[in-house]
């Protein structure tokens, strides 16, 4: 075999047997065996030699050709067979390996706390009751006997829609919506958004309030004490204390605002109430020589502030994943 033939039969079988994959076993196929392939040129070289020695060359050219044919099909099996079971073994599933979980979301802090609360007070007996966020004057204002006057009912405080329509400034007005629509006996509490013109560390333009309404005969201030002190304890789950301070709203008479001992021993305000007073039920035609009852409203932001040690009320809507994944 002359000295060219027998590199390329060298090279030829060393290239074929280092391959590593059948992707690069094409291309060497098409490198000695394809049209420009060295094989193929070396056929065509014969005509170059003497003519007396053609036949011997032309056979050898052929025996390497069937060599390296056959060395690339024997590689070619045993490359396929390796990426066959390559392939089973990268799809291969342990079924052994616990399953990843979903990242699961979960209700906001506020709904949680609001959610709690009513369920607090479903326990103890009331209704459910809803009301519209765009509120009229009459509902908001008037009908709570807030007079015209008053200075809630500024234009710095509220917003105005115009002279009738506003949004609602706190759940009171469902008390007289419910009323309304209900009459006496009543026993009803109103979760909702209420707003305010008023932004800085405990007052953001939109917060939560739950409102508290009881009309019935013979309703006194103790029952209101009862079902507040009641529902501070299970709200905060030990003997917390609390005091009733005497304070002014025009819908209620007398009025009282409650507050509850920090663990740091301050006294913290929780919400408004007293008993409802009879110039609101007069509005709405309740006999009050035979009616009496109480109310209250609380903010939700600020009891889960108290309850989740928050310090900054703004952190409930600043949508900050590692501050909502707490709850
Ligand atoms: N509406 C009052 C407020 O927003 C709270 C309140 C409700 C007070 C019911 C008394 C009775 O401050």
């Amino acid at each position: 075999m002359p000295d060219n033939l027998s590199d390329l039969s060298k090279s030829a079988t060393q290239e074929i047997n280092e391959c590593s994959s059948t992707t690069e076993l094409d291309s060497l196929r098409v490198k000695y065996l394809g049209k420009k392939g060295a094989i193929t040129i070396a056929l065509k070289s014969v005509s170059s030699v003497e003519p007396k020695d053609r036949p011997a060359y032309g056979k050898k050219i052929n025996e390497l050709k069937s060599l390296i044919q056959g060395t690339l099909s024997q590689k070619r099996a045993s490359l396929q067979k390796k990426e066959i079971n390559q392939s089973i073994d990268d799809k291969k599933i342990d079924v052994s390996l616990p399953g990843r979980s979903n990242f699961g979301g979960h209700r906001h802090p506020v709904t949680k706390t609001l959610l709690e609360i009513e369920e607090i007070f479903y326990g103890a007996g009331f209704a459910v009751e809803d009301g519209p966020e765009i509120e009229d004057e009459y509902h908001n204002f008037t009908a709570l006997n807030i007079p015209s006057n008053h200075p809630a009912r500024a234009m710095h405080d509220t917003f105005y829609f115009n002279s009738e329509f506003l949004l609602r400034t706190h759940t009171s007005p469902i008390q007289i919506r419910s009323m309304e629509k209900e009459g006496v006996p009543i026993r009803v509490i109103a979760p909702g958004k209420v707003y305010r013109r008023d932004s800085d560390i405990t007052h953001t333009p939109m917060f939560h309030q739950i409102e508290g309404l009881v009309i019935d005969k013979g309703i006194n201030f103790s029952h209101l004490k009862g079902i507040l002190h009641q529902f501070i304890d299970t709200f905060f789950e030990e003997n917390t204390e609390v005091r009733f301070r005497p304070s002014y709203f025009p819908f209620t008479e007398p009025s009282a605002e409650v507050d509850i001992l920090s663990k740091e021993k301050n006294w913290l305000e929780i919400l408004g109430c007293g008993m409802v007073h009879p110039k609101v039920l007069e509005n709405l035609g309740i006999n009050t020589e035979i009616y009496s009852g109480y109310a209250f409203g609380m903010g939700v932001e600020r009891l889960a502030m108290l309850k989740y040690g928050i310090k900054d009320i703004r952190s409930f809507y600043e949508n900050d994943f590692n501050f909502l994944n707490q709850f």
